[in-house]
């Protein structure tokens, strides 16, 4: 089964580039920049890693993301990403980013964004990788930032995708960004929300009625409302679930505990992602395992989660049906 997992064609929906820093990184950028690290090793830095909520790990997050400074620090990120995406047999990834992250600290938008997308573009020529990139809105913050921020996004529309909202869910409703969403789907982006992660099954309303998203981050709250489940799987609204990040984030206990296998064996359209990876202990390789060490499940099972990520991602029908097409030979070859 470990064999079979980890040479299974994946699909990534749910990452956050900057939660992809590894350690050794941030050190070597912290070096380059001439930056102050709280940290003397890598030790220490992994010893901090010991979250009991989702803004304990926040805090940190955004410390980390401060040796990021000149574009080759974010293709250097977001290539290192893509390696470990490589190893995992990660065939096409949908990416997010925090612009207010780095234009907070005098960080050009464009240095940011222009990083990222050069090393995207490689991951396609040299590693046969698609991508998507998608905006996160920090809901933390006040919807003029939001807005400003898409209007900053205007000069790159062609290597942008989607927004998303992510950061502190709880005293931050959806309702806070209804008029930026409504004016970026007026735009032609598509839209994500974080809901239901640490929040409750109402935010997840909130975001698919207010916010008019087209899948949801997380989502495994869903569960407190019975109503919300049928329509999930009737509408096969998709859930990207990160399943090593929700027990880092004590959402759930232990992974034996996790909804995930629940959720996908009522049909709805979950998917199996990293989150924060260099955070939460694991890429997506190491999260299929975790899933499937603490749950029975079968191949078939298995590979319903790439299945269902296909379906979930913002690639055409016909990159669909060859992502499809991999993923059933590859199921039928090793049943
Ligand atoms: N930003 C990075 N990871 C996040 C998560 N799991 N929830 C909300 N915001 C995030
Ligand atoms: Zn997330």
């Amino acid at each position: 089964m470990k064999k079979f997992i980890q040479y299974l064609p994946k699909v990534e929906l749910h990452l956050h580039i900057e939660g992809t820093l590894e350690p050794e990184l941030m050190f070597e950028l912290a070096v380059r920049n001439n930056i102050n690290l709280p940290f003397n090793s890598i030790t220490e830095v992994k010893q901090a890693y010991n979250f009991h909520n989702l803004q304990s790990f926040l805090d940190i997050y955004f410390q980390g993301a401060n040796v990021l400074i000149n574009e080759q620090d974010f293709f250097d990120l977001t290539w290192a990403y893509l390696l470990r995406c490589k190893n995992d047999n990660v065939m096409h990834t949908e990416l997010f980013f925090d612009p207010q992250t780095h234009t907070d600290r005098g960080i050009d938008f464009s240095t940011v964004v222009n990083g990222i997308h050069r090393a995207l573009v490689k991951g396609t020529t040299e590693l046969g990788i698609s991508s998507r990139l998608i905006m996160c809105f920090l809901r933390h913050l006040d919807e003029e930032s939001a807005f400003k921020t898409l209007e900053q996004a205007q000069a790159h529309k062609d290597k942008i995708t989607a927004v998303g909202l992510d950061s502190t869910e709880i005293g931050h409703p959806a309702g806070k960004f209804e008029q930026v969403f409504k004016q970026a789907l007026k735009q032609g982006f598509l839209t994500v929300a974080h809901a239901g992660e640490e929040g409750p099954a109402g935010n997840i309303h909130d975001a698919l009625n207010l916010l008019q998203i087209t899948r949801i981050d997380h989502g495994v709250r869903c569960t407190e409302d019975p109503a919300l489940i049928k329509q999930l799987a009737a509408e096969r609204i998709p859930l990207t679930v990160c399943p090593l990040s929700n027990i880092k984030l004590k959402v759930f206990n232990f992974m034996e505990e996790h909804n995930i296998v629940d959720l996908l064996r009522r049909g709805l359209c979950v998917t199996i992602n990293s989150d924060d990876p260099a955070y939460f202990g694991g890429y997506m390789t190491d999260n299929f395992l975790a899933v499937s060490d603490a749950h029975s499940l079968d191949k078939a099972e298995i590979a319903q989660f790439t299945f269902n990520a296909i379906e979930a991602s913002f690639i055409s029908e016909d990159e669909k049906k060859a992502l499809e097409t991999v993923t059933q030979r590859y199921l039928e070859v090793h049943q």
